[in-house]
C-alpha cells in the first residue's frame, strides 16, 4: 500500500466520529461536552479517559495517552499510520486513490473484503452453533480431556466443523449468502468438473482467527479424528487459504484475545501452537499468542512491537526448538524488540507443561527466562565447534545476532562474553566480526546504510590499565589512615578479593576496631602503613573506591582466566551440563559492571 493523499488524510479525519471508533472497543459515557470511559491503555476502576468529539482527541488523566482517531486505531490494533488510515476509511467507505489501480477496483476490492469478512462472521456463527449443539458432544468431549472451558472456548469463539460434506456450504445459501464468495476466502471448495461445492472443513475443532479490529479473516481447523480414521483425514491442521483478507504471515493466532493483556503485564509470550494460546489463556497467560505454524515473521514481530515492549518466546523443547528460536530471536532482534527466552524441558510444549506440572510451573519457568543475548551466548558455547573451522561458523552466528545488539554497553558485555566463549581475545573477535559485518552489507545491498553506526571496535571500551603494584597494599593503607572509610571497603566486598593473607589477617582486625598495625610482623607492610603515603590525599574516599574496582576487576579477570580454562577441560569431556553451569558463572562475571 502507497502513500495515502493529504486530502484523504483530512478526509478521514473530518469524518470520521471519534466516540464511534473508540465506542467500538470502549463503552463510552457523555459527560458533559466530553465522552468518558474506562481507559484501554491502563488498568484502572473509574473512569479517566476522556474523548473529546469537538476537537477530535483523546486524553487519559490516569496514564497520559493521547491522540486522534489515527492514533486510536494505530495504538489499541498495533497498525502503522497507512494501515490505521485504510481501515478507517474503510470504514467510513471513503476510497484511497492509488497509482496502480483505477478508483473503481479499489472500491469493488473494499466492497470484497466486506463481504469475504462476513462470510467469515456467518461461517463462525455456524460452526460455534454445531459446537454447542446436539451433535457437538464429541468436540465439547474434546476440549474436556484438553483441558479447555466454556470461557475459553467462547472467548476464542471455538466451533466445530460436522463430518459432512455441505453443511456450511448448505447453511451460506439457506441464508441467502453468496457461495462464491465463501469459494473465495476457502470455506468451500468448488468440485473439479462438476456444478457444486463440498466444506473444507470437515470433522474438525474450528478456531477462527481474528484481526485486532474483532475481523475474522480466516480459519484454522483441527482434526478431531483418531487412529485409522485420522489417516484418512489429512492434515492435522487445515487452514484457509491466502485470500485478500487472510496472509499468513501478517497475523497471529489470540492477539485480538491477548491485546489487552500485553498492556497490563507489559510483555507478549510467543508459543508455537494454537493449543498452547488457548490453555495459556485458560490459566491466566492471557498475554499470549502464537504465529499460524509458520517461524516469525517481520511483519509478525512488528506488530508485537507496537503492541508491547516485550517478547518471551516459548517454544516447545525439542530437538527442532533451537532452530526456530534462534530464528525467531534473530527476527525480533531486527524488529528490535526485546526478547526473552524460556526453556521448555525436552519433549514438552506449553500445553502439555501445563497438564503435567501445573501453571506454577510454567511462571517459574518465566521468571528464568534469559535474556536474548545470554540464551544465544549458551546456544553459542555448547554448540561450538572448537576447531579453526567451527570457531569461523560460530562467528558468522554471532555476528548475525550482534549485528542487532546498537546499545553499546550491552554489546561491549555480549562481545567480551562471547571472546571469552569461543577462547578468543577480543581483538581478534572484534576483528572477525568487522568482516562479517562487511559481508553482511556487501550481501544485502537493500540494507540502508547507517554510516554513522560504529562498528564494535569503535564502540571498545578503553582497556584497564595494568594495575600497579601493591593495590592490595594501598587500600589497607587508605584504610589504616582513614579507617571512618571502612563501610565504603565493606560495600565494596574488599575482603574477598584480597589475596594475600596478611592484609586479610589487617582487614580483620581494621573490622573489629583495632589497629592494623598491632596484627602485623612483616616490616614492609609496618613500613608502608607508617609512611602516611594517603595521608595528603584531597579526597580518600574517591582513591579507595577507584583502588576498589580496579581490584575488583583484576579479581575478575583472575576468575574469567580461570574458567576458561574449566570451560574449555568441560568440552574435552563433553560434559555440557558442566560447560553450561561455567558459562552462566562467565555471565554473571561479565555483568558485574563497575
Ligand atoms: N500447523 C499447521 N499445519 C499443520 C501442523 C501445524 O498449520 N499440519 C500449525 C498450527 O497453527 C499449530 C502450530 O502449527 O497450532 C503448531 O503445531 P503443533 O505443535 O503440532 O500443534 P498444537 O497446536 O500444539 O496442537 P496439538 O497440541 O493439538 O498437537
Ligand atoms: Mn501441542
Amino acid at each position: 500500500m502507497g502513500l495515502i493523499p493529504d486530502d484523504t488524510i483530512a478526509e478521514i479525519r473530518a469524518r470520521a466520529d471519534i466516540v464511534a471508533v473508540i465506542g467500538r472497543h470502549v463503552e463510552l459515557k457523555k459527560a458533559g461536552r466530553n465522552h468518558k470511559g474506562l481507559c484501554p491503555f491502563h488498568q484502572e476502576n473509574s473512569p479517566s479517559f476522556n474523548v473529546n468529539t469537538d476537537k477530535g482527541f483523546y486524553y487519559c488523566f490516569g496514564c497520559q495517552q493521547k491522540g486522534d482517531v489515527f492514533s486510536f486505531v494505530m495504538e489499541f490494533e498495533g497498525k502503522s499510520f497507512v494501515e490505521a488510515a485504510e481501515s478507517l476509511a474503510h470504514m467510513l467507505g471513503i476510497l484511497i486513490p492509488e497509482t496502480n489501480s483505477s478508483q473503481e477496483s479499489t472500491a469493488l476490492r473494499h466492497s470484497e473484503k466486506s463481504k469475504m469478512l462476513e462470510i467469515n462472521k456467518l461461517a463462525s456463527e455456524f460452526f460455534r452453533g454445531q459446537l454447542l449443539g446436539a451433535g457437538g458432544q464429541k468436540a465439547r468431549d474434546y476440549l474436556d480431556t484438553r483441558g479447555i472451558g466454556s470461557e475459553q472456548s467462547e472467548t476464542f469463539q471455538l466451533g466445530f466443523a460436522p463430518a459432512e460434506w455441505r453443511a456450511l456450504g448448505d447453511f451460506i445459501e439457506a441464508r441467502g449468502a453468496d457461495i462464491r464468495v465463501a469459494e473465495q476466502v476457502g470455506l468451500v471448495i468448488k468440485q473439479p468438473n462438476k456444478s457444486g461445492h463440498y466444506d473444507r472443513f470437515r470433522d474438525r475443532l474450528m478456531c477462527p482467527i481474528f484481526q485486532t479490529s474483532g475481523d475474522i479473516v480466516g480459519f484454522s481447523g483441527r482434526l478431531l479424528a483418531t487412529g485409522q480414521e485420522a489417516d484418512k483425514a489429512g492434515a492435522k491442521y487445515i487452514n484457509s487459504p491466502e485470500s485478500a483478507i487472510y496472509k499468513k504471515s501478517k497475523l497471529l493466532y489470540g492477539i485480538l484475545q491477548a491485546r489487552d493483556a500485553f498492556r497490563s503485564e507489559e510483555h507478549a509470550i510467543l508459543v508455537e501452537g494454537n493449543f498452547d494460546v488457548v490453555r495459556l489463556h485458560e490459566h491466566g497467560f492471557k498475554q499470549t499468542v502464537a504465529p499460524l505454524g509458520t517461524a516469525l515473521t517481520d511483519a509478525q514481530a512488528l506488530q508485537l512491537k507496537r503492541l508491547t515492549g516485550q517478547v518471551y518466546l516459548l517454544y516447545d523443547g525439542d530437538r527442532a526448538e533451537r532452530a526456530a528460536t534462534l530464528k525467531g530471536l534473530q527476527t525480533l532482534l531486527s524488529q528490535e524488540v526485546s526478547v526473552k527466552i524460556a526453556t521448555l524441558p525436552l519433549g514438552e510444549d506449553p500445553d502439555s507443561l501445563i497438564g503435567k506440572e501445573g501453571p506454577e510451573a510454567l511462571k517459574r519457568i518465566l521468571a528464568r527466562a534469559q535474556p536474548a543475548i545470554e540464551y544465544f551466548i549458551h546456544e553459542v558455547w555448547v554448540h561450538a565447534d572448537r576447531s579453526a573451522e567451527g570457531r569461523a561458523k560460530t562467528l558468522e552466528e554471532s555476528a548475525q545476532v550482534l549485528r542487532y545488539i546498537k546499545e553499546p554497553t550491552q554489546r561491549d558485555f555480549a562481545i567480551g562474553t562471547f571472546a571469552t566463549a569461543l577462547g578468543v581475545d577480543e581483538a581478534t573477535l572484534r576483528r572477525g566480526l568487522r568482516r562479517a559485518f562487511q559481508s553482511f552489507r556487501d550481501k544485502s545491498q537493500m540494507h540502508r546504510g547507517t554510516p554513522g553506526e560504529k562498528t564494535p571496535e569503535q564502540n571498545a571500551p578503553q582497556r584497564p590499565q595494568k594495575p600497579p603494584p601493591g593495590l592490595q597494599l594501598d587500600i589497607i593503607c587508605i584504610l589504616a589512615e582513614f579507617p571512618e572509610l571502612l563501610g565504603v571497603a565493606e560495600e565494596g566486598d574488599v575482603f574477598s578479593n584480597l589475596s594475600d593473607t596478611r592484609l586479610r589477617e589487617m582487614y580483620e582486625a581494621a573490622r573489629e576496631g583495632k589497629p592494623m598495625l598491632s596484627v602485623t610482623s612483616d616490616p614492609n607492610i609496618a613500613k608502608a602503613l607508617l609512611s602516611g603515603a594517603f595521608a595528603g590525599v584531597e579526597s580518600p574516599r574517591h582513591c579507595l573506591e577507584e583502588s576498589i574496582s580496579t581490584l575488583k576487576r583484576e579479581g575478575r579477570t583472575r576468575k574469567l582466566r580461570e574458567l576458561q580454562v574449566q570451560v574449555e577441560e568441560a568440552g574435552r569431556r563433553r560434559d555440557s551440563d558442566l560447560e553450561r553451569q561455567l558459562v552462566s558463572e562467565i555471565i554473571a562475571i561479565r555483568k558485574q559492571v563497575d
